[in-house]
């Protein structure tokens, strides 16, 4: 067709619009910038019982007995056996790390009456039929006898798996089992670990643990339904630990990575910030781990000398330790095992470096009231960038902090940003990310998520609202990742935080939270279908496109390799919207695709209807360079096209 008809022929078809249809212009033919690589990724930290109680596959609560000084919190005698008492014991300490053992005094007990204690676990422990369950424990013993491990119900009756220690020697060691369930029941959460001996005496016990089959079966292992939500994402990286978690409430509490590696039974574990303490089951090796089986690069955080109670260390001496410890741990997670760290990362069982590329340094350093950041921030960077010149260092203050909490004194290669906003704000500011300097620092969204509530997420009455977000804020999120990924030369990366959320009474700090759980099960927010639809749909260049004058928001991309135009718009109004749509430069297949979100504004997903809102596919037919095509109202959609070649 010549040019001419062919622009007669989009004038009259989009003259057939009605006066009140927005026109989508886009200029398909040249990319007008590249999209980052790896805009989209996650972020995580301990927070809700993201890892202990979540992803971390444990299902032991207190299993070292370290939670509380007191009382064996989550451990207790079972009634209707024999006579027996628990108390903490710090004379029988397993070693260094783990000081406090768990004792267990039968006073009367036989094979068929035995003495009993258990574990509830986190909220209970959820059994499984037909599966195969990992228990271990350490131990050591005054009398002699076997040790009976059952999974047990809450009703004292109910055995769903038992298997026995024949024998616990005096001295401490380690005992393996494994506990097959039964089949014929319905997965339950009411059912507890029971230990239980058949002769009076004294046992102690110590890291007492018990893993479901775990994603990949990996020891100390990753939850298997939620690392498959987590893949599905399709992240380029993963922001660790944390957050707050990587600065702890102050430097003591920190997230001390040396105090994270080696075997579990070398891991201490600490108070993190979120009213709770860390197994650190989930270690430096985990994380590492993780991003590998996500196919994610990790993007490190390592602690700068700023605590969340205020504390800092003085930039100088005072801090050489801290940077030192920041240039072993990216040693450890990148140096062959040739180098000191290196050597025992391989001893932690992965010989290979991993890659990194961006370390940040710090958490939301803007709220340290000494100002130190620009010199904390300098000191690290020096350090970093002369033994590894390629890493990246991402500052905590970004744009959206004022000018005088910034580094002035270095350039920083990323800015960190942090947008957690009522919704209306997000869809209002779509344009936030259009006339940022593109000779800048690049942006990282290091935190983002929409709140449908007209308070803040930390306000105290966030806590009776559900854990996860409504179509309400999926609607707000998927505009500002229009706005994201449209500008997606400049911002470089991006996550939604928090991530993870138990949903069990009592388990979590935060809303709104991306994706939730019990034992049982989980489910994703509509705002997890968004970001799913938007990151596994993505291209790499840009397309130039205008939209006029309207409520809907829009980003437009295509993959230069496989010709897929991918075309993300947002409806945020309650009626459904027409949409003329004008693809100028390229010829399309007549056919094409359609990835539509759409539910009522307060429609939400729960751990009882997880999916009650979830995209639906659909064919897009008869698709020209100028077409019509109807948004439902409240909706997200992701159109596929294909250019012809
Ligand atoms: O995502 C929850 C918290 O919000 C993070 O730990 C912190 O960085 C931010 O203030």
């Amino acid at each position: 067709m010549t040019k001419p008809i062919s622009i007669l022929l989009s004038l009259l078809a989009l003259a057939r619009t009605t006066a009140a249809e927005p026109v989508l212009t886009i200029e398909a033919g040249k990319p007008a910038a590249h999209v980052s690589p790896i805009l989209y990724g996650l972020m995580t930290e301990e927070i809700n019982h993201s890892y202990d109680g979540g992803l971390y596959a444990e299902l032991i609560q207190n299993r070292a007995f370290l939670d509380n000084s007191h009382r064996p919190v989550h451990w207790a005698v079972v009634e209707n056996a024999g006579a027996a008492s628990i108390s903490l014991d710090t004379n029988q300490p397993l070693n260094e790390k783990l000081p406090v053992s768990l004792r267990m005094d039968a006073s009367a007990a036989s094979p068929t009456n035995p003495a009993a204690l258990a574990n509830d676990g986190y909220w209970g422990i959820p059994v499984f039929p037909s599966t195969r369950y990992h228990a271990s424990f350490y131990a050591r013993a005054n009398a002699s006898g076997p040790i009976i491990v059952t999974l047990a119900g809450n009703d004292g009756t109910t055995v769903y798996a038992q298997a026995k220690v024949k024998h616990i020697a005096a001295g401490w060691n380690h005992y393996e089992l494994s506990l097959k369930t039964r089949a014929g029941f319905k997965p339950t959460d009411k059912a507890k670990f029971v230990l239980a001996v058949e002769h009076p005496g004294t046992v102690w016990f110590s890291l007492v643990s018990l893993f479901p089959p775990t994603w990949k079966n990996q020891p100390n292992g990753f939850r298997k339904d939620l690392m498959q939500m987590l893949v599905d994402l399709h992240p380029k990286f993963l922001r660790f630990p944390g957050g707050n978690y990587v600065e702890g409430d102050t430097i003591a509490t920190r997230f001390n990575w040396k105090e994270t590696i080696g075997p579990i039974s070398q891991r201490h574990g600490h108070r993190g910030p979120w009213g709770y303490r860390s197994t650190d089951g989930m270690g430096l090796p985990d994380f590492l781990r993780w991003c590998q089986d996500m196919g994610a690069e990790p993007v490190l955080a390592v602690y700068a000398g700023y605590s969340l109670r205020g504390d800092h260390v003085k930039p100088g001496a005072d801090l050489e330790p801290f940077v030192q410890d920041a240039l072993d741990e990216i040693e450890y997670v990148t140096g062959p095992a040739t180098t000191k760290w290196g050597a025992q990362r391989a001893a932690d069982g992965h010989p290979k470096p991993y890659p990194l590329h961006y370390v940040e340094i710090g958490n939301e350093d803007w709220f340290d009231k000494s100002y130190s950041y620009d010199a904390r921030f300098a000191q690290f960077y020096n350090a970093i960038k002369s033994k590894y010149p390629d890493i990246q260092c991402i500052s905590t203050v970004g744009n959206e902090q004022p000018s005088e909490r910034r580094v002035h004194s270095r350039q920083p290669d990323l800015l960190d940003e942090h947008y957690y906003r009522n919704a209306q704000t997000f869809l209002d500011d779509s344009a936030h990310f259009d006339n940022y300097d593109r000779h800048g620092p690049q942006i990282f969204v290091g935190e983002w998520a929409a709140y449908e509530t007209p308070y803040v997420p930390w306000d105290s009455r966030s806590a009776k609202k559900p854990p996860t977000p409504n179509m309400t804020s999926a609607l707000a999120d998927a505009a500002w990742m229009t706005a994201m990924e449209r500008n997606s030369d400049v911002v470089r990366m991006q996550c939604y935080a928090p991530l993870l959320v138990n949903v069990n009474p009592g388990a979590r700090q935060w809303r709104p939270n991306l994706i939730g759980y019990n034992g049982l099960r989980c489910f994703g927010s509509p705002s997890y279908y968004a970001i799913r639809m938007f990151s596994g749909n993505l291209g790499n260049e840009i397309l130039k496109a205008t939209l006029d004058d309207s409520m809907l928001h829009y980003s437009v991309t295509r993959n230069n390799r496989t010709g897929e135009i991918f075309i993300k718009l947002v409806n945020p109004q309650s009626s459904s919207q027409s949409l003329g749509l004008e693809i100028k430069g390229v010829r399309l297949k007549s056919t094409g695709t359609a990835i539509t979100l759409a539910a009522p504004a307060d429609a939400s997903n729960s751990i009882d209807d997880p999916t009650n809102v979830v995209p639906v596919r659909s064919k897009v037919t008869n698709v020209t360079p100028v077409f019509h095509y109807t948004l439902p109202a409240n909706s997200i959609t992701v159109l596929q096209f294909f250019i012809l070649r």
